[in-house]
C-alpha cells in the first residue's frame, strides 16, 4: 500500500518512521526540496496547484494531509478523479473554516463559546456590546499558531481584517486550562480515543502538553471523549481528529477548534502511548485495524522547541542535551531556527510529574536558548 501526503511539514516527517514500521510506502508532495519531510518527498508542488496535486495522487492508494490548506475545488477534483481522499472534503471543511465549524457544532448541540459571524464594524460593535466589551476575533480561514486570532475591545481594531471578508467573533472564554482530545476513526467506522491531555499555549502557540490531563479522571474526560466521538462520527472524519477544548472556570467543556490530522497535542504519543498518532493516522486512512491507545507510563510531558538558539547553531547544542537528559526523547524537524518557529519537541515519560515537567522544560531550553 502507498499513502500520499500533501504537505511536507513535520507531521508528514513524523509519519515516515510509522510507515516504515507498518511496511507501507509513503510519498510526500512537498513545498520544496528542503521540506521537513524531505526524506519522503517524491514530488514538489503547492497544495493549491490542482495539476500538481492530481499528478501526485495518481500513484497513491490513499491521499492524506500534513495540513488543512488544500482548497475545496482541488479536493473536489481529486474525488472526481476517483482518489481515496481521507479525511474527505466534507469533513475537512470544518477544519478549514472556523465559521463552518461553529455552525455545525451548534447544529450538533456540541458546547462551544458564544459566537457570531460579523461582516462589518457595526456587527462587531453589537457583539462587543452584548459580550462585556471584549471579543476574540478570528479570520475564518488560513490561521495557525495564533496568526489570525486577535482580542479586541473596539470594532475598529479589526477593520483591516473585515476589509477581506466576514470574521468569526467569540466571547473571551474564561478558561481554567486548555485541553485536547484526540480520536482516530476508520472509514469502516471503528473509533478509538487517547487519554485527554492538557495543552499550554503561549502567544497563541502550543508550548507544552501533559498526558493524561491532571485531575481529569471521570466526568471531564467522559465529556471530552463524548464530544470527540460525536464530532468524528457526525462529520465522517477518517484519520486522526484532534479537538481543542477549553475547560472553563465554571467547569464546562467548550470546543475551540478541530484538526483532522496528527496534531501538536498528540506528539507525546510517539514515546508515551502504545500507538502513536502518526502510526494510527496511517492505519486509519488505510482502513487497517486501529492500535491500542493507552499510556506506557503514568505521565508524559512534551515541550516544544520554539525558535532555536539565537546564533542559529542548533547542531552544536544537541550533544549537550543528549548528555544531560538521557531519558528525554528528542524529535527535531530538520527546520532552520527562526523566532517562534516550531523546530522540534522533547518528550519525557515516567512517574513523577513535577520532575518530568522540569526535565522536559530544561531539555527543550537547551535548544531554544532560553535556559
Ligand atoms: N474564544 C476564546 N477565548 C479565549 N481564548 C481563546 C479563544 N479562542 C482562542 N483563544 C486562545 O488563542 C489560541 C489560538 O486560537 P485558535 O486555536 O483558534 O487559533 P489557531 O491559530 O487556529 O491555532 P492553532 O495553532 O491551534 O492552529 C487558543 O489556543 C487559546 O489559547
Ligand atoms: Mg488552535
Amino acid at each position: 500500500m502507498r499513502v500520499g501526503v500533501i504537505g511536507g511539514g513535520q507531521l508528514a516527517r513524523m509519519m515516515v518512521p510509522a510507515a516504515v514500521g507498518l511496511g507501507i510506502d509513503i510519498a510526500v508532495l512537498g513545498e520544496g526540496p528542503d521540506a521537513s519531510a524531505r526524506l519522503a518527498v517524491t514530488a514538489i508542488g503547492a497544495a493549491g496547484d490542482a495539476d500538481a496535486v492530481l499528478a501526485f495522487a495518481r500513484d497513491v492508494d490513499v491521499l492524506t494531509f500534513d495540513h488543512e490548506h488544500v482548497p475545496q475545488p482541488v479536493l473536489a477534483a481529486l474525488v472526481e478523479a476517483g482518489v481515496a481522499v481521507r479525511p474527505g472534503p466534507g469533513a475537512l471543511a470544518h477544519a478549514q473554516d472556523k465559521l463552518v465549524l461553529r455552525r455545525r457544532m451548534d447544529e450538533l448541540g456540541v458546547p462551544q463559546p458564544v459566537w457570531a459571524e460579523v461582516a462589518d464594524e457595526a456587527q462587531l460593535a453589537a457583539f462587543l456590546d452584548a459580550n462585556g466589551g471584549r471579543a476574540v476575533v478570528k479570520t475564518p480561514r488560513g490561521g495557525y499558531d495564533g496568526k489570525g486570532v486577535r482580542v479586541v475591545t473596539a470594532a475598529a481594531e479589526a477593520a483591516d481584517w473585515l476589509a477581506d471578508g466576514p470574521l468569526l467573533a467569540e466571547e473571551v472564554v474564561d478558561f481554567r486550562r486548555e485541553l485536547a482530545q484526540q480520536v482516530a476513526r476508520r472509514p469502516s467506522g471503528e473509533v478509538v480515543a487517547w487519554p485527554l491531555v492538557e495543552t499550554v499555549q503561549g502567544g497563541g502557540v502550543c508550548r507544552e502538553v501533559i498526558a493524561p490531563a491532571p485531575h481529569s479522571a471521570g466526568r471531564i474526560a467522559d465529556i471530552a471523549c463524548d464530544i470527540a466521538m460525536t464530532v468524528a462520527e457526525a462529520l465522517d472524519v477518517t484519520g486522526v481528529l484532534a479537538v481543542e477544548l477549553f475547560e472553563t472556570v465554571d467547569a464546562r467543556i467548550l470546543v475551540n477548534e478541530l484538526a483532522m490530522r496528527p496534531h501538536n497535542s498528540g506528539h507525546w504519543t510517539i514515546d508515551g502511548a502504545t500507538t502513536s498518532q502518526f502510526e494510527q493516522h496511517l492505519r486509519a486512512v488505510l482502513d487497517l485495524p486501529l492500535g491500542a491507545t493507552g499510556c506506557r507510563d503514568p505521565w508524559s510531558v512534551m515541550v516544544n522547541v520554539l525558535g532555536g538558539p539565537e546564533d542559529g547553531d542548533l547542531d552544536s547544542r544537541v550533544p549537550g542535551l543528549l548528555a544531560e537528559h538521557p531519558t528525554a526523547k528528542l524529535h527535531l524537524y530538520g527546520k532552520a531556527p527562526r523566532p517562534g518557529r516550531k523546530i522540534g519537541h522533547v518528550t519525557v515519560t515516567g512517574d513523577d510529574l513535577d520532575d518530568l515537567v522540569f526535565q522536559a522544560r530544561a531539555a527543550s531550553a537547551r535548544l531554544s536558548g532560553t535556559a
